[in-house]
């Protein structure tokens, strides 16, 4: 018995690094999984998955294309039946200072990134809420899971990365979005900011294998998670984000007012803001907040 057992999943980006850790495991829970990427990668894991008796089809296409969603979603409806899961994680870095980026690359980031997170849930949520409601009112709705990826460099600005912070800023904007309007179809939405090794990151000497001991940056290390968020056993988890790296989960604190200001019922001068700095302020001061993820 599986946790996923009878569900099915689409998992984008998942011929390789961390995608391909989310299919394999999610195929080893028991969930049959499309598994999605540019190329022929997405076959190699397909064949992973069955030599270890698991199911799995691939689907060749860009997530950033309207119509190659539609058909990766018609893909897991024809092949299983229907739709459960849905883990966004396909896409690429194109980096530079922002006084350098170029119109081309800031484009290609955001477009996988942040298109490609909606177009592929965009026609699950329309089947899903089609099936909401051919069941009728009032009737028990079949658990369905969004998972997003965003990254620390989102949540915190990553320097040189203007184009992806950007577009993985907005994708923790497009979970609480997706929580928010579909908790009523019986959907969860959900966002992780993975840190692992993987032909994205390798390059980063503090990512490499230790000689000895737990291996922190494993990607496999971050797909138990999306296992968890995938299953049942995390029924009511909805808007919520977590760094996940090695055998640390950090859940994020949503956006809140951190102090207030009020000017007695008149328009404020700009002198009266700046007199009443230090009440809005605080100890935190008033410059660039501090990186403040978990430590390397
Ligand atoms: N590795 C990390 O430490 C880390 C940190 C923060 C966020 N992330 C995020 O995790 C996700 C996976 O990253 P990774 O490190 O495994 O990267 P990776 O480069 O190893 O894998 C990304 C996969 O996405 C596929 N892909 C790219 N564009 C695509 C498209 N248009 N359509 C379909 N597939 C496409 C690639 O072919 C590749 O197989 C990404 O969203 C990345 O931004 C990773």
């Amino acid at each position: 018995m599986g946790v996923l057992d009878g569900k099915v999943a689409i998992v984008t980006g998942a011929g390789r690094g961390v995608g391909r850790c989310h299919a394999e495991a999610l195929a080893a829970a028991g969930a049959r999984v499309v598994v999605a990427d540019l190329g022929e990668s997405a076959r190699e894991t397909v064949a992973a998955i069955a030599a270890r008796g698991g199911q799995a089809s691939p689907f060749l296409g860009s997530v950033a294309s309207w119509e190659a969603a539609e058909a990766l979603v018609a893909t897991a409806l024809e092949t299983y039946g229907d739709l459960d899961i849905v883990v966004n994680n396909a896409g690429f870095i194109r980096d530079a200072p922002c006084f350098a980026m170029e119109e081309e690359p800031f484009d290609a980031v955001v477009e996988v990134h942040l298109k490609g997170h909606y177009a592929v849930t965009r026609f699950a949520i329309r089947h899903w809420r089609e099936a909401a409601k051919a069941a009728g009112e009032g009737a028990e709705l079949a658990p369905r899971r969004i998972i997003n990826t965003t990254s620390e460099s989102g949540l915190f600005g990553g320097p040189g990365q203007i184009n992806y912070a950007s577009a993985k800023g907005g994708i923790v904007s497009m979970t609480m979005v997706e929580a928010r309007e579909l908790g009523r179809y019986a959907v969860t939405a959900n966002c992780i900011a993975p840190r692992a090794r993987t032909p994205m990151t390798e390059v980063n000497p503090k990512f490499a294998r230790p000689a000895e001991g737990f291996d922190r940056y494993d990607p496999a290390n971050v797909s138990p998670v999306v296992v968890w968020l995938a299953s049942d056993l995390a029924a009511g988890v909805s808007g919520q984000v977590f760094i996940v790296l090695g055998d640390q989960i950090h859940r994020m604190q949503p956006a809140v007012v951190a102090a207030s200001i009020t000017n007695g019922g008149a328009a404020w001068t700009p002198e009266q803001i700046a007199a009443r700095h230090d009440e809005l302020f605080g100890a935190a001061g008033s410059g660039v907040p501090a990186w403040a993820g978990p430590p390397m």
